[in-house]
């Protein structure tokens, strides 16, 4: 199979982290037989510094033409890097939401799994991650609070911030049936997770989520708001199968969920539409405070990219080989700094990749 894969490696440890995944997928393409052709795109700071936006137009039509887009994260410090002294518009956070809102991006699954062997870089106590845990966060993410209108201004001589929350049904029953899709393949259950006691979004949110729960009699749905959802990631993440949230909830839930995991170094996530297209990416940032140390951990980015295989490209196998090379090179006890715990043996981003591709 010919794989057309448009690749943004982005700032910070992006770079670092995507030739590690790319390095892999090489492997994979080489000992099942496929060809990848690679379109490198730039977004987030590294297109700034080039065509002083963060993702130009054209990058967008390239990334269009491709099968699937892989990415590292962009993005810089905000408290020293010259890209946050543009106006927000121009930062390099607005290219990442420009293309999910150019392509329709509106899905994102974020899976969280506990392996075994990474028991021990759980901050949680033994009793709570016996048995591990195996849950997907289906985060909406082209709408919400994050595409609201907003505004900085003064009213009545007080300088005012403004930022608007909306959610329409239609927006809300498509991540709802993609929630229940994944859960009906799953463990049938679905955690929608709001803030029904105060926000009118989150009231519709549970009212068309309801509506669309009625066509799927086997899924069991239960209602969380999020500050309990929060508290109950630490106290019992077992309970959770599919969790589904808007934007902005997902944002924050999925990091926590990371750390239970054991680092956010380790969270993957593909952000879908309607077609086979996906954009895959490690769901944390740039990390700016280990960047060009070749310490970051390119583990969430090589599974995001097992997740291209699988969604965009429906090579089951490819992706389940990439998993199982992530979870050998683990119980061979060897961790990146991020998962590092008593009795292993610390290695670097380049040596996790090559492990990793080796195994395939
Ligand atoms: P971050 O996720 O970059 O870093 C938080 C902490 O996690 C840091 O201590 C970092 O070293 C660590 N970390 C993150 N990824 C790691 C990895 N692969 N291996 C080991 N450690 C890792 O979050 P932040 O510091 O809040 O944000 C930094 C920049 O990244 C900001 O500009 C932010 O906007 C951007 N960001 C981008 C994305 C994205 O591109 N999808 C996601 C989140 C944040
Ligand atoms: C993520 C990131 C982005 C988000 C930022 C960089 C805009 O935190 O992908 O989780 O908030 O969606
Ligand atoms: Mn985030």
């Amino acid at each position: 199979m010919n794989l057309n894969i448009g690749v943004i490696k982005g700032d910070g440890i992006g770079p670092e982290i995507v030739t590690e995944a790319m390095k892999v997928l090489d492997k994979v393409a080489e000992v099942y037989g496929h060809t990848c052709k690679y379109t490198q795109l730039l977004m987030g700071g590294a297109s700034i510094d080039v065509h002083g936006v963060p993702l130009t137009d054209e990058t967008v039509a390239a990334a269009k033409a491709c099968d699937a887009v892989l990415m590292g994260s962009i993005g810089g410090d905000a408290g020293t890097s010259p890209w946050y002294r543009l106006e927000p518009s121009k930062r390099p956070e607005a290219g990442l939401l420009k293309i999910r809102k150019e392509l329709n991006l509106f899905a994102n699954l974020r899976p969280a799994v506990l392996y075994d062997e990474l028991k021990g870089a759980c901050p949680l106590k033994e009793e709570i991650t016996e048995g591990g845990f195996d849950m997907v966060i289906m985060r909406e993410l082209t709408g919400g609070l994050y595409f609201g209108e907003r505004s900085t201004g003064e009213i009545n001589g007080v300088l005012t911030a403004r930022d608007s929350l909306t959610y329409n049904e239609n927006e809300i029953r498509r991540i709802a049936k993609r929630g229940f899709d994944i859960a009906a393949k799953r463990r049938k259950k679905v955690t929608s997770v709001d803030k029904a006691n105060v926000l009118d979004t989150s009231r519709l949110w549970r009212n068309v989520v309801e509506e669309v729960a009625a066509g799927y009699p086997e899924v069991t749905l239960e209602h969380m708001l999020v500050d309990n959802c929060a508290m109950q990631l630490v106290k019992d993440p077992k309970q959770f199968d599919v969790i589904l949230t808007e934007n902005m909830f997902g944002d924050i839930l999925s990091d926590e969920a990371s750390m239970v995991t054991g680092s956010i170094g380790m969270l993957a996530s593909a952000s879908l539409n309607e077609t086979k297209f996906g954009l895959y990416e490690p769901s944390g940032g740039s990390a700016p405070d280990i960047a060009g140390k070749g310490i970051a951990n390119p583990i969430a980015t090589i599974l995001s990219m097992a997740m291209m295989l699988r969604y965009s490209f429906d090579l089951d196998k490819e992706a389940d080989a990439v998993e199982a090379a992530v979870a050998k090179v683990l119980e061979k006890g060897c961790r990146t700094i991020d998962i590092m715990s008593e009795g292993k043996t610390q290695i670097g981003t380049e040596e996790m990749g090559n492990l990793i591709a080796e195994s395939i």
